[in-house]
């Protein structure tokens, strides 16, 4: 499975990199304008801090058929075009444009998925990736329901797009959807971090240290 961080925050994505085996990182325009940094040094820095075989997903801004395809070819360029691939919103003119930049060899992740329905055409377009918003989704109804739902009729006609749940709130919403197999996960920092940093952990291992420093007079295996 992949697992990806949702963020433009190069330090947070830094901080995360450092010790965890993270596959690539997503951005889309609002995340990046969240940076309160130019998109061309976000893009750029990105490619600094990731290995070239993380993947970077970044995302076109252009609404209309051309546009689309004008803003993908240029994404589609950055890092010699080596794991980089284009988030195409499931719109109408999105979804004329997936076919087309799939027949080129460029990467696709359909994003803005509200529903398994859409999550199906972009799929049948070609898409690598579809990105349902699952909290999103959740203010609708099931959304990690329906997510689970999706990966299953991805398989029963064995469409080759992978995906790649998006939008979570919390851990418990990641952890469902990692418990139902889905094959990659984008997340937020502050999600991550708290999947990571039990508490409880940190109070087992204060209490490792105290009996240990008790009983032998260190903090270390060996004196
Ligand atoms: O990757 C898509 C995601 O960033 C949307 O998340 O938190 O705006 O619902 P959110």
């Amino acid at each position: 499975m992949e697992f990806f961080i949702d963020s433009a925050d190069i330090e947070a994505i830094k901080e995360l990199n450092a010790f965890l085996p993270i596959d690539g990182v997503t951005t889309n325009p609002t995340i990046i304008t969240k940076s309160g940094r130019q998109p061309e040094e976000v893009l750029e820095e990105l490619t600094e801090v990731l290995s070239e075989d993380q993947k970077i997903f970044a995302q076109v801004i252009a609404t209309d058929y051309e546009g689309i395809l004008a803003e993908a070819h240029e994404i589609a360029s950055l890092r010699g075009g080596k794991n980089v691939l284009v988030k195409i919103p499931v719109s109408r003119e999105g979804l004329k444009a997936i076919p087309v930049l799939k027949a080129e060899g460029t990467g696709v992740l359909a994003t803005g998925i509200y529903s398994a329905d859409q999550a199906f055409w972009a799929a049948k377009a070609g898409a690598d990736y579809l990105a349902p918003y699952v909290n999103r989704m959740c203010n609708y109804g099931d959304g990690v329901g329906q997510v689970v739902e999706l990966v299953d009729t991805l398989a029963l006609y064995g469409l080759d797009a992978k995906v790649c749940a998006a939008s979570f709130k919390n851990v418990d919403q990641v952890h469902q959807l990692l418990a139902a197999g889905t094959p990659a996960v984008t997340v937020a920092p502050d999600v991550i971090r708290a999947m990571v940093d039990h508490p409880g952990t940190a109070i087992a291992v204060d209490e490792f240290t105290a009996n240990w420093q008790k009983a032998y007079g260190r903090t270390t295996l060996r004196a």
